[in-house]
């Protein structure tokens, strides 16, 4: 029997993948059985060699989305990607009458023009061999709620919703599933600063059906079946991990 999780023969792109919810997904899809390219700013030595360790294949990648045009022309140097996943993201927190320029435009670039225009010469290098593909973008709670005090992140996240849509509708009959997915709260470096503020963390904690906060492994599943041949009649869709947060 074909499994339809498989990934076997499929080569995935990881951006931000040497930390975090990347580093998850980048482990989850080599033991699904892709061959993945882990790209980072920071040394992403340690994810290759976690997924060596486990027999999986990878390999690493300079990529600094601090130029959101930094991947342009990326898929032009590698084999043939079958996969990307968006997962680079920045937060900045400040409240709204006090927030910067800079904190504004650093966030935008990294969460929303690099994700498009990633998505732009992924699918570029798809249609030109004619091939087919699955784009997973990470957006976030704040791709549907306000949240408080990060003005430049959710707007970017509600534009990467927003955007997975978008592209879904163009590429949906040409090849290309163009999906989303919400992770709730994860106990990474992006939310660091939530979890030392004793009574945000119980705030968030008292609100979360599941009761705990998510391990960056719990998205690594959902983005193996996002990538995989299960989702192919899957369009547009923006899959919340999120301990039952927004079902609340
Ligand atoms: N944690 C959560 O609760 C949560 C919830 C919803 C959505 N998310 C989203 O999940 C994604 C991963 O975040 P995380 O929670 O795993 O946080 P994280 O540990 O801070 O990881 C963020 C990743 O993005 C990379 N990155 C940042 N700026 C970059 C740039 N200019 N070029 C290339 N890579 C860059 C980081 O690299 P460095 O390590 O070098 O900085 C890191 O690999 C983000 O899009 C985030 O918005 C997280």
């Amino acid at each position: 029997m074909t499994d339809i999780f498989s990934l076997a023969g499929k080569r995935a792109l990881v951006t931000g993948s040497n930390t975090g919810i990347g580093q998850a997904i980048a482990i989850s899809l080599a033991k699904a059985g892709a061959d993945v390219v882990c790209a980072g700013r920071s040394s992403v030595d340690e994810t290759v060699g976690l997924i060596g360790a486990e027999g999986g294949k990878a390999q690493g990648l300079k990529l600094d989305l601090g130029d959101p045009m930094a991947g342009k022309d990326l898929f032009q140097t590698l084999d043939p990607i079958d996969i990307l996943i968006n997962n680079a993201g920045i937060i900045r927190r400040a409240d709204a009458v006090d927030f910067t320029e800079a904190d504004w435009d650093d966030v935008m670039d990294v969460n929303l023009k690099a994700v498009f225009f990633l998505c732009q010469a992924f699918a570029k290098s798809v249609f030109a061999r004619g091939g087919s593909g699955k784009v997973v973008n990470i957006a976030s709670l704040l791709s549907f709620q306000g949240g408080i005090r990060v003005p430049s992140y959710t707007a970017s996240k509600s534009g990467v919703a927003g955007l997975t849509k978008l592209l879904a509708n163009e590429w949906a009959a040409k090849g290309i599933n163009v999906n989303a997915i919400a992770p709730g709260y994860i106990t990474t470096n992006n939310t660091e600063a939530l979890r030392n503020d004793e009574n945000r963390n119980k705030a968030i904690l008292d609100r979360i059906p599941a009761g705990r906060w998510g391990d960056a492994a719990d998205i690594g599943g959902a983005a193996v079946f996002l990538s995989s041949p299960a989702a192919n009649y899957i369009h547009g869709a923006i899959l919340n991990v999120d301990g039952g947060w927004l079902a609340r």
